[in-house]
Formats: structure tokens, sequence, C-alpha cells
């Protein structure tokens, strides 16, 4: 049966194995530079991107494979034909598909309809690609996950709702500390809870320093994500306090690292003291999307 990454909750029983894939792959390159040989990958952007487009196709041109990018502007999606069509038709033609939504049912509708693996390459709900890097980057950098005080600080958004996914399966802490209005959904909140059935702590607030104090490791994200420019005023101001600057990591363990799926906006979520100084691991986070991708297509396709 083909697998599909539409949550991060599609791996949940094989994330270690992914993750630890993942650290082999970036060991030993050579050793898979035949794995997906043959195979094609789709990518389908609604969104620009830069790390995610670029991870894929280049780790499947380094599988062996080759990998096609498809804006919707590009394919007859852009004149109506449907989701589920489109599904049908690219399965008779790739061995994969990944997709970049504007809205998660979209993803649903083409991993159900393809008999492909389709992986979600971030929609309004979730961004479990990027999860999977972020989990190995921490492993590399702390050599463990379980235990490990994780908080990310700012909009309760895709991002956050795979990461705290992504913690409770790995039996990391996990905090979140957003201003009043834009909090994580009580539904991810539990089904995360489930997931980490008491053996790690999932904690919601809106206090900041809360999430700071003692984290190992501080992420944050964008505050006004894709698709939602119209709401940059208003987010920026209801944001200002939730800034990860010199002040707030001061919380922090003296060896934690800051983390950012990236793009970041310096001056607004983050000060270029934080992100440019030395507890930053944003580089190597961002590098890593290459190796974990490599190894979720491994895993999805061969
Ligand atoms: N972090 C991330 O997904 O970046 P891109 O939008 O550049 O793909
Ligand atoms: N939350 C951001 C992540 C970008 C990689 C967005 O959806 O735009």
């Amino acid at each position: 049966m083909k697998r599909d990454l539409v949550s991060i909750m599609d791996v949940k029983d094989d994330l270690m194995e992914i993750i630890n894939l993942g650290m082999e792959v970036k060991k030993n390159p050579k050793k898979y530079s035949e794995a997906l040989k043959g195979k094609s990958l789709a990518m389908i952007f609604e969104k620009p991107s830069t790390r995610t487009r670029t991870s894929f196709e280049v780790g499947m041109t380094q599988l062996g494979g080759h990998a096609l990018y498809m804006s919707p502007r590009d394919l007859q999606m852009g004149r109506g034909e449907t989701i589920e069509d489109t599904a049908k038709v690219l399965s008779r033609f790739v061995d994969g598909i990944i997709y970049r939504a504007f809205d998660h049912k979209m993803v649903i509708a083409l991993a159900q309809n393809a008999t492909v693996p389709v992986i979600n390459a971030l929609d309004d709900v979730e961004h479990p690609a990027q999860i999977i890097a972020d989990l190995m980057t921490i492993l590399e950098k702390k050599g463990k996950l379980k235990g490990l005080k994780v908080s990310f600080i700012g909009d309760g958004n895709n991002v956050a709702n795979s990461l705290m996914l992504g913690c409770a399966i790995v039996g990391a802490d996990f905090y979140i500390a957003s201003p009043k209005g834009y909090e994580i959904k009580d539904e991810y909140v539990t089904l995360a809870r489930k997931v980490a059935n008491g053996k790690s702590k999932i904690v919601v607030t809106n206090d900041p320093i809360e999430a700071a104090k003692d984290a190992d490791v501080i992420y944050t994200d964008v505050w006004v994500s894709m698709g939602e420019e119209s709401e940059k005023e208003k987010k920026e101001k209801a944001f200002k306090d939730y800034q990860i600057n010199g002040n707030l990591v001061k919380h922090a363990k003296k060896d934690f690292i800051f983390m950012h799926c990236l793009p970041a906006h310096r001056g607004l979520e983050v000060t270029s003291e934080v992100i440019d100084g030395p507890n930053s691991v944003v580089f190597d986070e961002a590098e890593n999307r290459l190796h974990a991708q490599k190894a979720l297509m491994i895993k999805l396709m061969s």
C-alpha cells in the first residue's frame, strides 16, 4: 500500500527511523545515489518556496531520480481541472507528488486520489517535512530528543502544529507561547497530549518567559504566514512582545539552540543578535531539509 505524509501523524510509528536514516544519508550520500534511480517526483507549489523546493528537487537528483516543478499557473488545475483528476493523471506518470497548498483539504484530496505517495510540502495546517528536518537537527545538536524542553514562541500556525505533534511523538516537552487570539488550536493540543500519553508535557501559555525559561530549544516562525498578508499590520502589533531577543533568551538554558524554519524577518519575530548569534542553528537546520527529505523519499518512494 502506498503511504502519504499529509500530517506528521502519518509517520508516527517510523518518525525516529526516518530521522536516523536522514543522519545516515547525510554521512554517506554516495551510498544512496541510486536509491530512486529512474523515478520521478512531481512538485506542485501554489505558494513560493526556497528551501522546500530546492531540498526535494536536489534531493531527488542526488538519489538518482528526477523532479518536475509545477506551478498551478502552468497546470490545467489553474484552469479548473479538478484535484481528483490531477491526482489520477499524475499517478500514471510519476512515482511521488509533493504539494504546497493553501488549503489542507486539497492536500487530503490529492492524497486520496493519487495512487503514488503524496507529501505535504506545507499547507495552512501543517508542515510535516520541515519538522522531520527540525527534529533531526535537534538530535544532532543535543544528542537526544526525549526529555528536552522545546519552546515555540509565536503564532499557533502550521509549523507549530507539526512541531508540537512531532515533539509528542518523540517524547520531548513542548511549550508554546502565543498572544491572545493566536493560540494553537485546541484540537491539535488534545491530539498531541493523547500522543504524548503522559510521557512528555504539552504546555500552552500566553507568557513568553514561561516558555523560554530553561528551554533547550527556542523556535519561532514568521508572524504573518503566506496567504495572511492582509493581516500584517494587526498581527505585527499583537506579536510585538513575542520577539525572540537577547532579553528573552536570557531565560533559556545557557546552551539553548535557536531555530527558525525560515524565511526570517530580522527586527520582527527575531533580532539579528539572536538569529546571527552563537546559539543559532538556522542554517544547519535549513541544510538538514535536504538530508531529511531524501530519507523521507527513500522511505515512501523506494
Ligand atoms: N521553511 C520552508 O519551508 O521554507 P520555504 O518556504 O523556502 O520552502
Ligand atoms: N508559517 C509559514 C512557514 C513558511 C515556511 C508560512 O506558512 O508562510
